[in-house]
């Protein structure tokens, strides 16, 4: 693995997050994971990108995510929770992450893509397997993963070339096609960018949703605030996403010598930012250790990341959450946690593999 800063404390991670012309994202420096990824591994997505290579690309995709059209994805959203909700078992025990989160978000992806309904759950299979540790479980083996990641590839080239080659359509991959930011990007930077989209619209809004339950059954008085006034959701939603934090951190590379809290980071130093620290620093979030579903200031965390990289995704995230609280608090009264949350092995992303939740009729 080798040496890396880490940051910790909340101002330091906004200046490291919001100083991209020091702390680089590039691909070619080791990009944005702990780990520096092998170059015959290497998918470049603009995450991963500096300016002036990344503004252009994102803003190919950014449309997706203006007001206007997530007041049209929101009708979508609040009729698929709604029958998603209605369709749960009552009386009996059943795995919350798969039968809610996992479902719900894989539909977004879906729609978002507008991929074939039936395959959606590949969408799911591939996000899970682009992020994974060999200790997770998760494949067998590199080769089998390498192999199910060009099946992805080629499933998107198909439906590339077909978006190509007709008029312009609002789903991501006829927005990628038809820009010119993008339509000339070769099989590793569409692979790269698609995984990105997956990843970054799958995993952290799923774990955000199992997140909320748990949270709501480990703090029953805060349950009992949201339950009396539904109002609240619109700043228990932000406070879910701080406490849950679904990726812990993101990593950069020093450009030049600089100086941190204190230290000298050296040109080349890996820096790690760890949003899952700074949003339990105490010297800027009160009481930032409790779940408090009317906290004051409930946006200020860096879940999101700040800066140019700042997610892109952030206003669907707390749209879907904010839809299913206020479809979830219409029907029931409680959703009770009836055992412990299987967790993800990662030290990426903060998620739950199995939530068992009863609710009764
Ligand atoms: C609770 C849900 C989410 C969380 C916690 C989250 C978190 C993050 C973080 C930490 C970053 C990097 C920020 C930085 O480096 O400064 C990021 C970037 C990104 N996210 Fe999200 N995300 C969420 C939902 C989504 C959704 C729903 C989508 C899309 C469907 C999405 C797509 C992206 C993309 C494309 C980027 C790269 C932006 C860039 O490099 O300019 N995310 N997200």
């Amino acid at each position: 693995m080798g040496n890396y800063w880490s940051v910790t404390k909340y101002n330091d991670i906004m200046h490291v997050d919001t100083n991209a012309a020091i702390f680089s994202s590039d691909l070619n420096l080791g990009g944005v994971m702990l780990r520096d990824i092998e170059p015959e591994h290497q998918w470049p997505s603009f995450i991963t990108m500096d300016e002036p290579r990344h503004g252009p690309q994102r803003k190919t995709v950014s449309p997706m995510f203006t007001p206007t059209h997530l007041n049209e994805l929101a009708v979508l959203i609040r009729e698929r929770s709604a029958e998603v909700l209605d369709n749960l078992p009552r009386d009996v025990t059943f795995n919350w992450v798969d039968r809610v989160s996992v479902e719900l978000t894989t539909q977004m992806l879906a729609t978002l893509f507008d991929f074939p309904w039936e395959d959606r759950r590949k969408l799911t299979r591939w996000s899970d397997i682009a992020t994974a540790l060999p200790k997770s479980l998760l494949y067998a083996s590199e080769e089998q993963r390498l192999a199910e990641l060009g099946e992805c590839a080629d499933y998107f080239t198909r439906l590339w070339n077909e978006r190509i080659n007709v008029e312009p359509r609002s789903d991501l991959i006829s927005m990628m096609a038809h820009s010119e930011a993008t339509r000339h990007m070769d099989r590793d930077n569409l692979l790269g960018n698609l995984i990105l989209l997956i990843v970054g619209g799958n995993d952290t809004t799923r774990n955000s949703m199992t997140g909320s339950v748990l949270a709501l059954n480990e703090n029953p008085d805060e349950y009992d605030k949201l339950r009396n006034n539904h109002a609240l959701i619109d700043s228990f939603v932000p406070e879910v996403i701080r406490w849950q934090t679904p990726l812990a951190h993101m990593r950069r590379t020093a450009l030049q010598d600089t100086e941190l809290g204190g230290k000298t980071i050296k040109k080349g130093d890996r820096v790690v930012m760890w949003y899952v620290s700074g949003n339990r620093d105490d010297d800027v979030i009160t009481n930032a250790d409790s779940f408090i579903v009317d906290r004051a200031r409930p946006r200020n965390h860096l879940s999101f990341g700040f800066g140019i990289h700042r997610c892109v995704g952030m206003r669907l995230a707390e749209l879907q959450l904010k839809i299913i609280w206020e479809e979830i608090l219409k029907r029931f009264d409680n959703i009770e946690v009836v055992g412990e949350p299987e967790r993800v092995y990662s030290s990426f992303v903060r998620g739950y593999a199995t939530l068992p939740v009863r609710i009764n009729a």
